[in-house]
Protein backbone atom coordinates (compact mmCIF):
# COMPACT_ATOMS: atom_id res chain seq x y z
CA UNK A 1 0.00 0.00 0.00
CA UNK A 2 0.89 4.00 -0.67
CA UNK A 3 2.64 4.93 2.89
CA UNK A 4 2.27 8.87 1.98
CA UNK A 5 -0.83 8.76 3.04
CA UNK A 6 -2.30 10.02 6.10
CA UNK A 7 -2.37 7.45 9.34
CA UNK A 8 -5.99 6.00 9.20
CA UNK A 9 -7.69 4.37 12.62
CA UNK A 10 -9.12 1.28 12.93
CA UNK A 11 -7.88 0.05 9.75
CA UNK A 12 -5.16 -0.14 6.75
CA UNK A 13 -7.47 2.02 4.15
CA UNK A 14 -6.89 5.47 3.42
CA UNK A 15 -10.06 7.75 2.68
CA UNK A 16 -9.57 8.20 -0.19
CA UNK A 17 -6.77 7.20 -3.17
CA UNK A 18 -5.38 8.89 -5.87
CA UNK A 19 -7.16 7.99 -9.26
CA UNK A 20 -5.83 4.21 -9.83
CA UNK A 21 -3.06 3.68 -12.06
CA UNK A 22 -4.23 0.84 -14.05
CA UNK A 23 -7.32 0.76 -16.22
CA UNK A 24 -10.25 -0.95 -14.70
CA UNK A 25 -10.26 -4.85 -15.62
CA UNK A 26 -13.59 -5.63 -17.75
CA UNK A 27 -14.91 -8.54 -19.47
CA UNK A 28 -12.77 -7.89 -22.64
CA UNK A 29 -9.79 -7.97 -20.63
CA UNK A 30 -9.11 -11.02 -20.49
CA UNK A 31 -9.53 -11.82 -23.83
CA UNK A 32 -6.98 -9.39 -24.41
CA UNK A 33 -4.68 -10.78 -22.21
CA UNK A 34 -5.05 -14.34 -23.58
CA UNK A 35 -4.42 -12.84 -27.39
CA UNK A 36 -1.37 -11.25 -26.05
CA UNK A 37 -0.11 -14.62 -23.91
CA UNK A 38 -0.31 -12.84 -20.36
CA UNK A 39 -1.84 -15.33 -17.55
CA UNK A 40 -4.60 -13.75 -15.54
CA UNK A 41 -4.49 -13.74 -12.08
CA UNK A 42 -7.21 -14.17 -9.43
CA UNK A 43 -6.64 -14.89 -5.67
CA UNK A 44 -9.61 -15.13 -3.21
CA UNK A 45 -10.45 -12.49 -0.93
CA UNK A 46 -13.32 -11.74 1.72
CA UNK A 47 -13.03 -8.25 3.18
CA UNK A 48 -12.28 -4.68 2.53
CA UNK A 49 -8.67 -4.64 3.52
CA UNK A 50 -7.04 -8.26 1.81
CA UNK A 51 -9.34 -6.74 -1.49
CA UNK A 52 -7.56 -3.55 -1.23
CA UNK A 53 -3.90 -5.03 -0.72
CA UNK A 54 -4.84 -7.97 -3.26
CA UNK A 55 -5.89 -4.97 -5.79
CA UNK A 56 -2.81 -2.80 -5.45
CA UNK A 57 -0.32 -5.76 -5.69
CA UNK A 58 -1.71 -6.13 -9.01
CA UNK A 59 -3.69 -9.05 -8.77
CA UNK A 60 -6.24 -8.83 -12.20
CA UNK A 61 -9.48 -10.86 -10.59
CA UNK A 62 -10.66 -11.52 -6.56
CA UNK A 63 -12.80 -14.17 -6.37
CA UNK A 64 -15.01 -13.89 -3.43
CA UNK A 65 -15.20 -17.78 -3.02
CA UNK A 66 -17.94 -20.06 -0.95
CA UNK A 67 -14.15 -21.11 0.39
CA UNK A 68 -15.06 -18.24 2.98
CA UNK A 69 -16.89 -21.04 5.01
CA UNK A 70 -13.88 -22.87 5.34
CA UNK A 71 -10.94 -20.07 5.81
CA UNK A 72 -12.99 -17.39 8.03
CA UNK A 73 -15.99 -19.47 9.21
CA UNK A 74 -14.85 -22.52 10.52
CA UNK A 75 -16.59 -25.39 8.23
CA UNK A 76 -16.02 -28.24 6.95
CA UNK A 77 -16.55 -27.67 3.56
CA UNK A 78 -18.67 -25.33 1.74
CA UNK A 79 -21.87 -26.21 1.39
CA UNK A 80 -22.82 -24.63 4.85
CA UNK A 81 -22.12 -21.19 3.36
CA UNK A 82 -25.74 -19.01 2.90
CA UNK A 83 -26.27 -16.81 -0.09
CA UNK A 84 -26.70 -13.96 2.52
CA UNK A 85 -23.49 -14.30 3.62
CA UNK A 86 -21.77 -14.39 0.26
CA UNK A 87 -23.55 -11.52 -0.31
CA UNK A 88 -22.17 -9.70 3.10
CA UNK A 89 -18.63 -10.56 1.52
CA UNK A 90 -18.90 -9.37 -1.63
CA UNK A 91 -20.16 -6.33 -0.37
CA UNK A 92 -17.04 -5.84 2.13
CA UNK A 93 -14.73 -6.76 -0.69
CA UNK A 94 -16.44 -3.99 -3.29
CA UNK A 95 -16.05 -1.66 -0.80
CA UNK A 96 -12.34 -2.03 -0.27
CA UNK A 97 -11.81 -2.13 -3.61
CA UNK A 98 -13.44 1.09 -4.36
CA UNK A 99 -11.95 2.56 -1.51
CA UNK A 100 -8.63 2.46 -2.69
CA UNK A 101 -10.29 3.58 -6.62
CA UNK A 102 -9.49 -0.14 -7.48
CA UNK A 103 -8.88 -1.75 -10.55
CA UNK A 104 -9.69 -5.69 -9.87
CA UNK A 105 -12.87 -7.74 -11.26
CA UNK A 106 -14.80 -9.48 -8.77
CA UNK A 107 -16.03 -12.74 -9.02
CA UNK A 108 -18.79 -13.72 -6.47
CA UNK A 109 -19.84 -17.31 -5.64
CA UNK A 110 -22.79 -18.65 -5.96
CA UNK A 111 -23.24 -20.77 -2.57
CA UNK A 112 -24.70 -24.50 -2.58
CA UNK A 113 -28.37 -24.01 -2.91
CA UNK A 114 -28.69 -20.66 -4.62
CA UNK A 115 -28.87 -21.81 -8.55
CA UNK A 116 -29.92 -25.57 -8.67
CA UNK A 117 -33.52 -25.42 -8.39
CA UNK A 118 -34.03 -23.11 -11.55
CA UNK A 119 -32.69 -20.82 -13.36
CA UNK A 120 -35.08 -17.92 -12.08
CA UNK A 121 -33.30 -19.17 -8.68
CA UNK A 122 -29.99 -18.46 -10.17
CA UNK A 123 -30.86 -15.34 -11.38
CA UNK A 124 -32.06 -14.01 -8.22
CA UNK A 125 -29.10 -15.23 -6.21
CA UNK A 126 -26.80 -13.41 -8.95
CA UNK A 127 -28.62 -10.27 -9.52
CA UNK A 128 -28.08 -10.16 -5.43
CA UNK A 129 -24.07 -10.86 -5.40
CA UNK A 130 -24.04 -8.20 -8.56
CA UNK A 131 -25.99 -5.75 -6.58
CA UNK A 132 -23.43 -6.60 -3.57
CA UNK A 133 -20.63 -5.85 -6.02
CA UNK A 134 -19.51 -8.61 -7.99
CA UNK A 135 -19.04 -8.14 -11.64
CA UNK A 136 -19.11 -12.13 -12.59
CA UNK A 137 -20.67 -14.56 -10.89
CA UNK A 138 -19.10 -17.90 -10.59
CA UNK A 139 -21.70 -21.35 -10.43
CA UNK A 140 -19.85 -25.08 -10.11
CA UNK A 141 -20.67 -28.15 -12.26
CA UNK A 142 -21.43 -28.96 -16.18
CA UNK A 143 -24.55 -30.45 -17.72
CA UNK A 144 -27.69 -28.96 -16.10
CA UNK A 145 -25.73 -25.90 -15.10
CA UNK A 146 -25.79 -25.13 -19.27
CA UNK A 147 -28.88 -23.91 -19.15
CA UNK A 148 -28.30 -21.63 -16.86
CA UNK A 149 -25.08 -20.12 -17.69
CA UNK A 150 -27.18 -19.13 -20.53
CA UNK A 151 -30.15 -17.96 -19.00
CA UNK A 152 -28.04 -15.71 -16.90
CA UNK A 153 -25.57 -14.81 -19.96
CA UNK A 154 -28.07 -13.96 -21.80
CA UNK A 155 -29.59 -11.30 -19.08
CA UNK A 156 -26.01 -9.56 -19.10
CA UNK A 157 -24.69 -11.47 -16.28
CA UNK A 158 -21.12 -12.51 -17.02
CA UNK A 159 -20.58 -16.05 -15.34
CA UNK A 160 -17.39 -18.08 -14.59
CA UNK A 161 -17.88 -21.54 -14.52
CA UNK A 162 -16.48 -24.26 -12.34
CA UNK A 163 -15.85 -27.86 -13.54
CA UNK A 164 -13.23 -30.59 -12.00
CA UNK A 165 -13.26 -30.91 -8.23
CA UNK A 166 -16.25 -28.56 -7.52
CA UNK A 167 -16.54 -28.34 -3.55
CA UNK A 168 -19.79 -27.78 -2.96
CA UNK A 169 -20.61 -31.44 -4.39
CA UNK A 170 -17.46 -33.01 -2.20
CA UNK A 171 -19.74 -35.26 -0.95
CA UNK A 172 -21.35 -37.27 -4.12
CA UNK A 173 -17.48 -36.86 -5.08
CA UNK A 174 -16.23 -38.98 -1.87
CA UNK A 175 -13.70 -36.61 -0.74
CA UNK A 176 -10.99 -33.88 -2.55
CA UNK A 177 -9.40 -35.90 -5.15
CA UNK A 178 -8.35 -35.37 -8.64
CA UNK A 179 -10.69 -35.48 -11.39
CA UNK A 180 -10.94 -36.39 -14.97
CA UNK A 181 -8.17 -39.33 -14.80
CA UNK A 182 -9.58 -41.90 -16.38
CA UNK A 183 -11.00 -41.71 -20.52
CA UNK A 184 -14.69 -41.45 -19.52
CA UNK A 185 -14.07 -38.32 -16.95
CA UNK A 186 -11.72 -36.55 -19.08
CA UNK A 187 -14.28 -36.86 -21.87
CA UNK A 188 -17.42 -36.25 -19.53
CA UNK A 189 -15.01 -33.14 -18.97
CA UNK A 190 -14.44 -31.95 -22.60
CA UNK A 191 -18.12 -32.35 -23.30
CA UNK A 192 -19.39 -30.12 -20.12
CA UNK A 193 -16.12 -27.57 -21.01
CA UNK A 194 -17.17 -26.66 -24.46
CA UNK A 195 -21.19 -27.00 -24.01
CA UNK A 196 -20.20 -24.16 -21.21
CA UNK A 197 -18.13 -22.10 -23.49
CA UNK A 198 -21.21 -22.34 -25.91
CA UNK A 199 -23.84 -21.36 -23.50
CA UNK A 200 -21.62 -18.08 -23.11
CA UNK A 201 -19.57 -18.69 -19.66
CA UNK A 202 -16.34 -16.70 -20.51
CA UNK A 203 -14.29 -18.27 -17.82
CA UNK A 204 -13.96 -21.49 -16.20
CA UNK A 205 -12.25 -22.41 -13.38
CA UNK A 206 -10.41 -26.07 -13.27
CA UNK A 207 -9.64 -27.25 -10.25
CA UNK A 208 -7.19 -30.45 -9.61
CA UNK A 209 -7.42 -31.35 -13.09
CA UNK A 210 -4.91 -33.43 -14.75
CA UNK A 211 -2.32 -30.74 -16.56
CA UNK A 212 -2.20 -32.11 -19.70
CA UNK A 213 -6.04 -32.14 -19.86
CA UNK A 214 -6.12 -29.14 -18.56
CA UNK A 215 -3.53 -27.99 -21.06
CA UNK A 216 -5.85 -29.62 -24.15
CA UNK A 217 -9.09 -27.61 -22.47
CA UNK A 218 -7.41 -24.58 -22.67
CA UNK A 219 -6.53 -25.07 -26.47
CA UNK A 220 -10.39 -25.51 -26.86
CA UNK A 221 -11.71 -23.29 -25.16
CA UNK A 222 -10.53 -19.83 -26.69
CA UNK A 223 -13.16 -17.95 -25.67
CA UNK A 224 -13.60 -19.11 -22.20
CA UNK A 225 -10.87 -18.51 -20.47
CA UNK A 226 -9.31 -21.52 -17.87
CA UNK A 227 -8.51 -20.50 -14.54
CA UNK A 228 -6.59 -23.29 -12.70
CA UNK A 229 -6.20 -24.44 -9.28
CA UNK A 230 -4.20 -27.81 -8.79
CA UNK A 231 -4.70 -27.43 -12.90
CA UNK A 232 -1.05 -27.21 -14.23
CA UNK A 233 0.64 -24.02 -15.99
CA UNK A 234 -1.19 -24.82 -19.32
CA UNK A 235 -4.66 -22.87 -18.14
CA UNK A 236 -4.81 -18.89 -19.38
CA UNK A 237 -4.81 -18.01 -15.55
CA UNK A 238 -4.32 -19.22 -11.84
CA UNK A 239 -6.62 -19.12 -8.59
CA UNK A 240 -5.33 -19.63 -5.53
CA UNK A 241 -7.12 -19.60 -1.68
CA UNK A 242 -5.39 -16.57 -0.70
CA UNK A 243 -5.03 -17.92 3.26
CA UNK A 244 -3.26 -21.35 1.30
CA UNK A 245 -0.46 -18.93 -0.45
CA UNK A 246 -0.02 -16.93 2.32
CA UNK A 247 0.87 -19.83 5.01
CA UNK A 248 -2.30 -19.44 6.79
CA UNK A 249 -3.05 -23.20 7.61
CA UNK A 250 -2.31 -25.11 10.68
CA UNK A 251 -3.33 -28.57 8.47
CA UNK A 252 -1.44 -29.42 5.38
CA UNK A 253 -1.54 -27.50 2.31
CA UNK A 254 -2.96 -29.38 -0.81
CA UNK A 255 0.36 -30.11 -3.12
CA UNK A 256 -0.93 -27.36 -5.40
CA UNK A 257 -0.22 -24.63 -3.03
CA UNK A 258 2.64 -22.82 -2.87
CA UNK A 259 3.49 -20.72 0.01
CA UNK A 260 4.57 -17.05 -1.30
CA UNK A 261 4.27 -15.46 2.18
CA UNK A 262 7.76 -17.62 2.99
CA UNK A 263 9.94 -14.82 1.47
CA UNK A 264 8.50 -12.10 1.38
CA UNK A 265 8.45 -9.07 3.87
CA UNK A 266 4.42 -8.69 3.94
CA UNK A 267 1.36 -9.71 2.69
CA UNK A 268 0.96 -7.22 -0.21
CA UNK A 269 4.66 -8.65 -1.56
CA UNK A 270 3.76 -12.07 -1.51
CA UNK A 271 0.87 -11.54 -3.52
CA UNK A 272 2.43 -9.01 -6.27
CA UNK A 273 5.29 -12.19 -6.32
CA UNK A 274 2.24 -14.72 -6.41
CA UNK A 275 1.13 -12.17 -9.64
CA UNK A 276 4.69 -12.39 -10.98
CA UNK A 277 5.67 -15.87 -10.68
CA UNK A 278 1.81 -17.08 -12.37
CA UNK A 279 2.78 -14.10 -15.21
CA UNK A 280 5.92 -14.87 -15.81
CA UNK A 281 5.21 -19.03 -15.77
CA UNK A 282 6.97 -19.96 -13.09
CA UNK A 283 3.82 -20.77 -10.59
CA UNK A 284 2.47 -23.24 -10.97
CA UNK A 285 5.45 -25.79 -11.87
CA UNK A 286 3.98 -29.22 -13.45
CA UNK A 287 6.56 -30.89 -11.33
CA UNK A 288 5.40 -30.05 -8.14
CA UNK A 289 1.98 -28.44 -8.12
CA UNK A 290 0.47 -30.67 -10.42
CA UNK A 291 -0.99 -34.16 -11.84
O1 LIG B 1 -14.50 -20.86 -3.28
C1 LIG B 1 -13.37 -20.77 -3.76
O2 LIG B 1 -12.44 -20.18 -3.21
C2 LIG B 1 -13.13 -21.44 -5.04
C3 LIG B 1 -11.71 -21.61 -5.47
C4 LIG B 1 -11.12 -22.79 -4.78
C5 LIG B 1 -11.57 -21.68 -6.93
O3 LIG B 1 -14.04 -21.85 -5.68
Amino acid sequence: MNTSVTATPYGTLPPASPVASRKPVSLPRPHEMRQRGEKITMLTAYDATFAAVADAAGVDCILVGDSVGMVCQGLSSTVGVSLDDMCYHTECVANGVRRVQGTTWIVGDLPFGSYQESREQALRSASALMQAGAHMVKLEGGGWTTETVRFLVERGIPVCAHLGLTPQTVHALGGYRVQGRDDAAAQTLRREALALQDAGASMLVLEMVPAALSAELTEALPRCHTIGIGAGNGTAGQVLVMHDMLGVNLGKNPKFVRNFMQDAGNVQDAMRTYVAAVKDGSFPDNTLHAW
